[in-house]
This record gives structure tokens, C-alpha cells and sequence, in this order.
């Protein structure tokens, strides 16, 4: 599903981001991503989509050679991957419902199709009575709901996402991740950065430990390790 091979990142100031990262990552999993502020977290992830591209390295997703991919294909190798972020990223002047369709209308999907699926995943969320809501009429758990929402309409094999409960609440929080099990428990794949060592240590899935922008530790029903 996920694969990278001897990766490493430089970015164009100097910074060492990753130095030699090697996983494998199977269908169906569900993998934490942990480590300091600064260990390559995001970087791992934001390679996985070609948000940023490795200096030296091959990465496998879904059986896209990400690094060799031809910049006419990035489009259908993005709908195969759903990206949810922390800061939520939501167009603020079109409803929850445009929202969620609008990733379905930029590939010209037919208005039939657009009309079945959004409901769907609208319902997915638990955000069926908030599809005529602006993003600003929204609490942040629904917001992230939204976006997730938006993540999956492709019904991609596989969601990344970089610290998606790092603005809220720890009750909410909770919510969002139920959320993400049931995600995980239809067959999608999930790799989530988090700093929240609370939910890490309740759900007992495989643990990536990132320092350095080395792979330090790589556990099965892993804990989150660090104090903060
Ligand atoms: N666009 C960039 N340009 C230059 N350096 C960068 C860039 N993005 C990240 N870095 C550097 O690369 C290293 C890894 O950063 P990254 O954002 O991957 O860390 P992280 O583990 O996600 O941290 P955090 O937990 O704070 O989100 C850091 O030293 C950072 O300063
Ligand atoms: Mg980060």
C-alpha cells in the first residue's frame, strides 16, 4: 500500500528533514505517526501525496510510483489519497455541502453521481442536518467532520493525516477519532501524525516513531512514548 525506500529529504534552506526512511506500510492498517516538534512528521507525510517531493529515494502509494509520476497523472493519484489536515482547510463562502462536492466536481463527475455521494458521506460523518451550514457556522469537531468528509468522497484507499485533532478539544478529539476507526474499519487505510498521547496509548495500533528524521522505533500495538 505504502512503501518508501531509503528516503531523504532536504529542504532548499539546508534543513535535514528526513535522512534515510524505510517502511512499509499494508492495506487496511492504521499507523500513528509520533515524534517532537521538528522530527519530520509532516514531511513523511506531505511525500506521500508529492506535496513535497524526496531529495534522494522511491515511495510506493497505492501503486504509484509517487516520485516518477508524470505531473498529467498527480490528479488521479490525489484522488486515490485523502489528505486531512489540522487546520481544517475549508473553501469559507460555499456551504458544507458544496465543500464536500466540489472535490467531485473539479474531475467533471457527472451531477447524478454527485448528488448519491455527498448524502453519503455527509451521513458518514454524522453532519446530514449541516449540509446548508457555512464553515463558519460550524464547531471545529464539525468542521474537521467536513473535511473528512471531503477526504473520503473519492472513497480513496488510503487517508494521511497530519495532526487532525491538534485544534480541539480532548472530548471532540475522541469523537473525530471514533470517526476515524470506523474509517479504518470499512477498509481504508490510515496514517495519522499526532501529538495526542492520550488517544495513541488508548488504541493500541502500530506506533512510527520519528527523530531526527530517522525511524526510531516501529511498534505493533505501539504507546506514544513521550511526556508531552
Ligand atoms: N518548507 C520547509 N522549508 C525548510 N525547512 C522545513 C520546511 N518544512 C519543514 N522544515 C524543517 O524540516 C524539519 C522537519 O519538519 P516537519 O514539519 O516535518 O516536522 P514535524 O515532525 O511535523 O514537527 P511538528 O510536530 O512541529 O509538526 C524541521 O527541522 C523543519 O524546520
Ligand atoms: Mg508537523
Amino acid at each position: 500500500m505504502i512503501e518508501m525506500h531509503d528516503v531523504w529529504k532536504n529542504y532548499p534552506n539546508g534543513s535535514v528533514a528526513l535522512q534515510g526512511v524505510s517502511v512499509r506500510i499494508d492495506k487496511g492498517e492504521f499507523v500513528y505517526v509520533v515524534g517532537p516538534s521538528g522530527a519530520g512528521k509532516s514531511t513523511f507525510i506531505k511525500l506521500m501525496y508529492r506535496e513535497e517531493r524526496p531529495t534522494k529515494g522511491s515511495i510506493f502509494v497505492n501503486g504509484f510510483n509517487i516520485e516518477r509520476l508524470k505531473e498529467r497523472k498527480i490528479p488521479l493519484m490525489r484522488r486515490q489519497i485523502g489528505v486531512v489536515f489540522q487546520d481544517f482547510k475549508l473553501l469559507p463562502n460555499i456551504t458544507v455541502y458544496e465543500n464536500v462536492a466540489f472535490a467531485l466536481e473539479v474531475i467533471e463527475a457527472p451531477k447524478r453521481k454527485i448528488k448519491a455521494r455527498v448524502p453519503e458521506v455527509l451521513e458518514l460523518v454524522g453532519l446530514t442536518e449541516k449540509a446548508n451550514a457555512f464553515p463558519n457556522q460550524l464547531s471545529g469537531g464539525q468542521q474537521q467532520r467536513v473535511s473528512i468528509a471531503r477526504a473520503l468522497i473519492n472513497s480513496p484507499a488510503v487517508i494521511i493525516a497530519d495532526e487532525p485533532t491538534g485544534n480541539l478539544d480532548p472530548e471532540t478529539s475522541w469523537e473525530i477519532m471514533d470517526l476515524f476507526e470506523e474509517i479504518n474499519r470499512r477498509g481504508t487505510t490510515i496514517v495519522m501524525a499526532t501529538h495526542n498521547k492520550e488517544i495513541v496509548n488508548t488504541m493500541k495500533r502500530r506506533v512510527i516513531a520519528i527523530e531526527g528524521g530517522q525511524i526510531v522505533r516501529d511498534q505493533k500495538r505501539g504507546v506514544y512514548g513521550y511526556e508531552n
